[in-house]
């Protein structure tokens, strides 16, 4: 089925400098979420858990190595001097562990914010491939690393119902409510620097030139030369002082 948003995706990728820019900055977020997950086979004391999220932390590296392969590949073909705009929040990919300490969190926070991560990002890869019909190589790399999100989204989801079957379905919706917390503030922060920019750009135009122009007509206004007030004198010019 396609997605509402599809138009969007295809605008986003449509672009193929914007289009290896994303790739280079997926590759960079994949291989930041593979260093977070050895981290948590570290520090995991279920031997389990250690396995899968080794695991996942390989399969997270090949996405970083594949991203990034095809992102030089599109930045290789290039043609000299072309430009592109922006657009990453358009095309968010996968958020990893999403600035998650993995040390302060235990085993089932953890599950339950991968779980909606992968997720996400799966929904994510699926759009992406929808839209990459004329781009086969692209395409195929978003096939590859979507099959390894399902099986992310898909494990961390059982292994929460193993860990804590009373409690996996509360735990998916607090992991939830953080998400959009942080979505939230990402916002906050995008829009503030939008409006912190707009505020000073009519600064510049609209309040400065009513300065410059004030402080042309006080210049006008003064008559030539250093000071129109004599300085006194005092006393008579008889000394040095
Ligand atoms: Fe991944
Ligand atoms: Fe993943």
């Amino acid at each position: 089925m396609r997605s509402l948003f599809s138009p969007l995706h295809w605008l986003v990728w449509r672009d193929r400098k914007r289009r290896a820019e994303n790739l280079l900055r997926f590759a960079e977020v994949e291989a930041d979420g593979g260093r977070d997950l050895v981290r948590a086979a570290e520090v995991t004391g279920d031997p389990v858990l250690r396995r899968l999220f080794l695991k996942h932390a390989l399969d997270e590296q090949r996405h970083a190595d594949l991203f990034r392969g095809r992102g030089e590949a599109l930045i290789r073909a290039l043609p000299s001097g072309s430009s592109g705009i922006q657009a990453n929040w358009m095309a968010p990919g996968e958020r990893g562990l999403d600035d998650l300490q993995v040390e302060a969190e235990g085993d089932e926070a953890l599950l339950a914010f991968l779980h909606l991560s992968e997720k996400a990002a799966a929904k994510d890869f699926t759009n992406y491939v929808a839209v990459l019909g004329d781009d086969p190589p692209t395409r195929d790399v978003f096939k590859k690393v979507l099959h390894d999100e399902t099986f992310h989204m898909t494990y961390t989801r059982a292994q929460l119902q193993r860990v804590a079957p009373q409690r996996a379905g509360r735990r998916v919706w607090v992991a939830r409510l953080r998400r959009f917390w942080k979505a939230y503030l990402r916002l906050a922060a995008a829009l503030a620097g939008l409006v912190g920019g707009v505020v000073l750009t009519l600064q510049y135009f609209l309040i400065l030139p009513v300065f410059a122009l004030a402080a042309r007509r006080a210049a006008k206004a003064e008559p030539p030369g250093f000071s129109s007030v004599a300085p006194e004198r005092n006393g008579p010019l008889t000394g040095q002082y």
